[in-house]
Parts: C-alpha cells; sequence; structure tokens
C-alpha cells in the first residue's frame, strides 16, 4: 500500500515540536517535502538555499547518492544486531575509519544516538575513569557559561543558557561554570580567532582553588561553542585549558558535535587548533545528519584505565540499544567517503577566505553590531529590540524563509553554517539574500 504523504497534513496538532515557537509555526506552517543537494524544497514548491546544512549536520549536502545507497543495501542485509555483548562488522569498519582522520593519540569510539547522549556518555565516562584508576572523589564536572551540550541533565548541567537549565529544577550536583569568552567590546568584527580573552581560562585554577582538584573529573567546552552563537576560542585560551587540566590531573572532554567533521576545514576543531584532548564528542556531520548516530572518541589512557578485572566481566556499564546499529554505521562509512571522494574538509578550508569576505561585507547594515567567521561558519549579532529579545533575528529568519534561503538564529545572533560543498555563487547568493533581509528589518 502506498504511503499518503500529503505535502501539507490535515492536522498538525498531535506533533510537540521541538525548541520551537509551536503556536506560531502551527499558525503559520513551513515544511520541506524534499532536498537536494545545496536545496530543500518547500511543500509550496520553492526551493531554498540551505544555508545551515540541516541544523549544522548535513555537511556534504542532501540526498547524496553514495549515502542513500548504503543505506538501503544495509537495510536489507543486516538491519539490526543487539548492541550488547554481540558485533557486526560495519560498526567496527566505521570506528576505524574515524580513527583515521581523528587526531593522532585519539585510539577509540564508543558509540550513541545524538550529541546529547554522547555528552552523557563522555561526562559518566570521566567520572568513571578516576574512579577506575583509585580516584573515586573526582566527580565534579565544570562547563562554561553559554555552552549547549544538548538537552539531558548531565549535558544542561555543564551547559551555561539560562533556559535550557531554570524550568527543569536541581540539574545534576557538584557542577562550576568557566565565564564564556564572548567579549563583544573587545573583538567585535573579528576575523577568524580573537585576541583577546585566553586569560578567561585562568578561571579554571579558581575553581580548582575553590574545590580541589582532587574532587574534579573533567572540564567540558566546545572548542567553537556553535549553539549560542559561534563564539571563537581566544587566541591561545584553548592551549591554556589544556596546560591546567592537564597540571590538575582533571580531563578535557571537547564537544566536537558541530566542528567535527569539517566545518572548521580540518576533520575535527582538535586538529584545527592543534589541542588534544582526552575525549571528544561527536554526532550530526558522522552520518550527515541523515541516521541518527552519535561517538565519543577517546584516548587509549582513558579507554585503558577500563580494561581491568576479570575478562568475561563488562567493563563499562553503559551503552544503548542503538549503540553502532548497522544501518547508521554504514551510513556513516559511506558518508566519510564522500567528505574524503570529494575533498570536502580541504573544500571547507579553501573556501574560507571568500566566505570570510563575504559575510563581512554586511558590515554597516542597519542592527549589525558584530560579524564573526571560521570555516564554513559565520554569525552576524544584531542589537535586539528593546524589552523584546530575539524578536529582530526571528523576524530575519522567517524573511530569509520567504525569500528562499535557511538560516538560523539564537537569541539575536544570525548563524550560518552551509554545507561544505556550497559553491562560490551560492555563497554570494546567501550573504546577498541576507542583505536584503536586513535592510528591510524594522
Ligand atoms: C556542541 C553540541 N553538543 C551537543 C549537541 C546536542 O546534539 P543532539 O541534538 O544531537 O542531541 C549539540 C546540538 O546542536 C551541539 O551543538
Amino acid at each position: 500500500m502506498a504511503l499518503d504523504r500529503k505535502p501539507t497534513p490535515n492536522d498538525l496538532n498531535a506533533f510537540w515540536m521541538p525548541f520551537t515557537a509551536n503556536r506560531q509555526f502551527k499558525k503559520n506552517p513551513r515544511m520541506f517535502v524534499a532536498a537536494k543537494d545545496m536545496h530543500y524544497t518547500t511543500s509550496d514548491g520553492r526551493q531554498v538555499l540551505d544555508g545551515t546544512a540541516g541544523l549544522w549536520c548535513c555537511n556534504a549536502g542532501h540526498c547524496r547518492p553514495k549515502i542513500v545507497e548504503a543505506i538501503q543495501k544495509q537495510a536489507a542485509e543486516l538491519d539490526y544486531a543487539p548492541a550488547f555483548q554481540m558485533g557486526h562488522p560495519v560498526a567496527f569498519e566505521l570506528a576505524n575509519r574515524i580513527i583515521d582522520i581523528a587526531p593522532k593519540g585519539i585510539e577509540h569510539v564508543f558509540y550513541t544516538n545524538s550529541g546529547s547522549e554522547s555528552v552523557e556518555t563522555a561526562l559518566k565516562l570521566a567520572i568513571a575513569y578516576h574512579r577506575a584508576r583509585g580516584e573515586g572523589t573526582r566527580t565534579r564536572l565544570i562547563g562554561r557559561e553559554r555552552g549547549y551540550h544538548g538537552v539531558n541533565f548531565g549535558g544542561i548541567s555543564v551547559g551555561g543558557i539560562v533556559n535550557n537549565r531554570k524550568f527543569f529544577g536541581t540539574l545534576l550536583a557538584g557542577v562550576d561554570h568557566l565565564p564564556h569568552t564572548h567579549l563583544p567590546h573587545l573583538n567585535a568584527f573579528t576575523k577568524g580567532q580573537p585576541e583577546h580573552g585566553a586569560t578567561l581560562a585562568d578561571d579554571l585554577e579558581r575553581i580548582v582553588a575553590l574545590h580541589g582538584a582532587e574532587t574534579i573529573a573533567a572540564v567540558i567546552v566546545e572548542p567553537m561553542a556553535g549553539s549560542t552563537g559561534v563564539l571563537m576560542p581566544p587566541k591561545g585560551y584553548l592551549e591554556k585549558l589544556r596546560a591546567i587540566t592537564r597540571k590538575h590531573g582533571i580531563l578535557l572532554i571537547f564537544d566536537e558535535v558541530i566542528t567535527g567533521f569539517g566545518r572548521l576545514g580540518s576533520a575535527f576543531a582538535a586538529q584545527h587548533f592543534d589541542v588534544l584532548p582526552d575525549m571528544m564528542t561527536t554526532a550530526k556531520g558522522l552520518t550527515n545528519g541523515v541516521i541518527p548516530m552519535g561517538a565519543v572518541l577517546t584516548t587509549a589512557e582513558v579507554h585503558d584505565a577500563f580494561m581491568q578485572g576479570p575478562e568475561h566481566m563488562i567493563e563499562l556499564f553503559h551503552g544503548y540499544t542503538y549503540s553502532g546499529n548497522p544501518i547508521a554505521a554504514a551510513c556513516g562509512i559511506a558518508t566519510l567517503e564522500v567528505y574524503k571522494e570529494e575533498g570536502l574538509f580541504e573544500r571547507a578550508r579553501e573556501l574560507e577566505g571568500y566566505w570570510q569576505e563575504a559575510i563581512h561585507s554586511l558590515r554597516g547594515l542597519p542592527h549589525v553590531i558584530d560579524i564573526r567567521n571560521m570555516g564554513l561558519i559565520g554569525a552576524v549579532e544584531l542589537e535586539g529590540i528593546p524589552g523584546e529579545p530575539t524578536k529582530r533575528a526571528f523576524s530575519a529568519f522567517l524573511k530569509a524563509y520567504e525569500k528562499g534561503i535557511l538560516i538560523r538564529t539564537t537569541g539575536d545572533i544570525i548563524a550560518m553554517s552551509p554545507p561544505l560543498i556550497i559553491s562560490k555563487g551560492e555563497i554570494d547568493q546567501l550573504i546577498g539574500t541576507l542583505g536584503d533581509v536586513l535592510k528591510t528589518l524594522e
């Protein structure tokens, strides 16, 4: 029986949409019904240029034949295998391929199904790692203001976004936060890494002095904070964090859910900034956003700490029904092949200069108070309407959609992160259209 897929469903009530203004949406729905390469097709038949790679995830663009075929083939061959105490070759193959492109020193892969689960996994691993080594007092977790680490309890506890935290009770105990690094009064309109702010990493010494290093398990940061508005690490900041964490025996976790898989022009931000964390959390671009999958990548030191005790015993009491799911893993392999065959990480690096000049050409337009960029990511920060935060940027988002481009907004910041296959002409279209939108904003 053919599935009845109407371009617009007749009732929008049942689906409670995530991170969405549900009532606004349902009065005036925005529906995508198809996608190809750089474009979405809307239910009213318009083409919309994808300026955000979906939600920072479709780095190779949409409906790529190699990925589609890999999923179809795997679904017909081995649809599911138990993730616990059983294996299947595809998950092992993908793990090896991830390690091939990971920074030297990263050697193991633990599969999850999303960025949020990768974060929870890494935080649990950090605490359990210290315990396995006889340092069970190290349970504290340190995040950062304006950090986004997904929506589960660990992630919102170490995260630093008030609306993601304040509705949800007491969160995890034993969490502290570093200050954020967004310093527009010093760094506005910086191209690439800002000059000012490295010393903010020294705040970790204050937290250590307050609690004692022997109580702290890990520090988690996004090497470049995406969801709170594309905040680049100041020059020297990540290096300082690494030095201080190492000095005190604290694990450093990079949340690379956005920066992983080419966004900054290297496979991972850890390589881009040449700073090696103990663990990296990934998802999104791992499967081009096509099938949900995440992975935590660890050093041998972290992994090996667990490999003790009787061999018939489970070493880590953690995992998901869908960890390393065959179809997701096949999708991951095909995705990594597309990245490699098309040289997409190098492409992001090569296009960075063009992207940078294009986005900074918006300086001087109404309400624009900052522009920042790196790799194929960029943000335009608007002055908010007094008393009505987020309204101006949301209005830009709606107008942009009407004019055929997809952008993303967070607060009054417009963020863009196009698929790495974008052409120079499409960059011109994206930025040119955004410029037209900005000129019409109230
Ligand atoms: C840095 C970071 N961590 C975690 C997440 C959560 O990922 P997911 O939505 O797949 O749970 C995101 C999502 O945007 C992210 O940007």
